[in-house]
């Protein structure tokens, strides 16, 4: 049967990587897949991430299963993380939280478990929206809709036609939000659209499905889930993914969560009960040491702190990046006006470059973005900014 097969095709972002390490010009630049690296050009370990790991690695006494949903500190701090521990979702105990197998993995499970649940309900996504989104809930068997969110002209949100388009959504069905550094547009409604996407979201009796993959990535951690906050307020039942892969840069320990609001503790608590069958049939029960990282880091003050002051100095230098890549652009004579690059928040923008442009940085400079022109400015560095800015304003011609 194998050799019957036809090859599947590449993945879109995780097959650039592929081909990056196999290209074998010393100069290449990678700006596909989200990983952020520090101005030496190295992904890095957070130091409070490494006091953490051998903290755990000195006290850990067995390697048994953990439960299902995890351990129940793993989830607390989840939960404190999102919302704050004084958060009346938290005092309430409306909230139910699973470590998944990455923010992916959470994401799944939400899709196993919607498709059991809301039978018959379709998935919303913002239109672009990250590739692997339409994979995963295709796979989970949804019916995937799209409602409009960015204006290419303008490099804005069109948070009035989205909030047209919520109005003629189908009560029931699910929409999916990204919670900050909306990916792959680096575009976030702000505190007042958030508002109103809630009042329209609680008008049509959808249920939101907030994709929180990038928290203190953008404005800062607590500015960064203040859209859901918001959405919150109005919206009695909430499904949220989290990821730790980048703001605890635990990409390849693959942590993430899914974390259940329900109006009442008991209408969490059974709908995590039909998560954790859903985890089940999945991957049984989660892997345990990125969670024990997160677990660790913010069940302590000093570590805590670390790690915030190293997240900001990633926030920082993202942005530092944005202007960077804009002024050099300037600086060597390129008209076209990249400005709404530094209005943008995260790992990504959409740099409005064609698919032919980026066919020819990638072939010819040996620079890689993913074919709808997202660059992942985390992956730009001083040292090669004057290289990925003389190609850039090469194939503008
Ligand atoms: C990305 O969008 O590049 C990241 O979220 C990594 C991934 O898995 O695609």
């Amino acid at each position: 049967m194998f050799d019957s097969l036809t090859m599947a095709s590449a993945d879109p972002i995780l097959g650039l990587t592929e081909a990056f390490r196999n290209d074998p010009n010393p100069n290449k630049i990678n700006l596909g897949v989200g990983i952020y690296v520090d101005d030496t050009g190295i992904s890095p370990i957070f130091s409070a991430v490494r006091k953490a790991e051998q903290r755990i690695l000195a006290e850990r006494k067995t390697k048994a299963y953990l439960p299902i949903a995890g351990p129940a500190e793993a989830g607390a701090a989840v939960q404190r993380l999102v919302f704050g521990a004084d958060h009346s979702i938290v005092t309430e105990g409306r909230a139910r939280t699973a470590l998944t197998p990455g923010g992916t993995g959470g994401l799944r499970v939400a899709g196993d478990f919607l498709h059991k649940h809301a039978p018959g309900a379709a998935i919303w996504f913002s239109k672009p929206t990250w590739n692997n989104h339409f994979n995963v809930f295709q796979a989970a068997g949804l019916e995937i809709k799209e409602y409009p969110y960015y204006d290419e002209q303008s490099h804005e949100a069109r948070i009035e036609a989205m909030i047209e388009a919520i109005g003629a959504i189908p009560a029931g069905d699910v929409i999916l939000l990204h919670g900050c550094c909306h990916n792959p547009t680096g575009t976030d409604p702000s505190a007042q659209d958030w508002d109103r996407i809630g009042e329209a979201i609680a008008a049509r009796g959808l249920l939101p499905l907030v994709d929180l993959a990038y928290q203190g990535f953008g404005e800062g951690l607590e500015e960064d889930v203040r859209g859901l906050h918001r959405l919150c307020e109005r919206i009695p039942e909430i499904l949220v993914a989290t990821s730790y892969s980048k703001n605890f840069g635990l990409y390849n320990d693959r942590v993430g969560a899914l974390t259940v609001i329900g109006q009442t503790s008991e209408a969490a608590e059974k709908a995590l009960s039909h998560i954790k069958a859903t985890a089940r049939a999945n991957y049984s029960n989660p892997p345990a040491q990125g969670g024990a990282i997160v677990a660790t880091i913010l069940g302590d003050g000093a570590l805590c702190t670390e790690w915030e002051e190293e997240l900001a100095t990633v926030r920082g230098r993202i942005q530092q990046m944005r202007r960077l890549f804009v002024e050099t652009l300037k600086a060597k004579g390129v008209e076209r006006d990249f400005s709404f690059l530094t209005r943008q928040h995260g790992m990504f923008s959409l740099s409005g470059l064609s698919r032919e442009q980026v066919t020819r940085l990638r072939d010819e400079k040996s620079i890689y973005l993913v074919g709808s022109g997202r660059i992942n400015v985390a992956g730009m560095t001083s040292a090669n900014m004057d290289r990925l800015c003389d190609a850039v304003a090469e194939v503008l011609g």
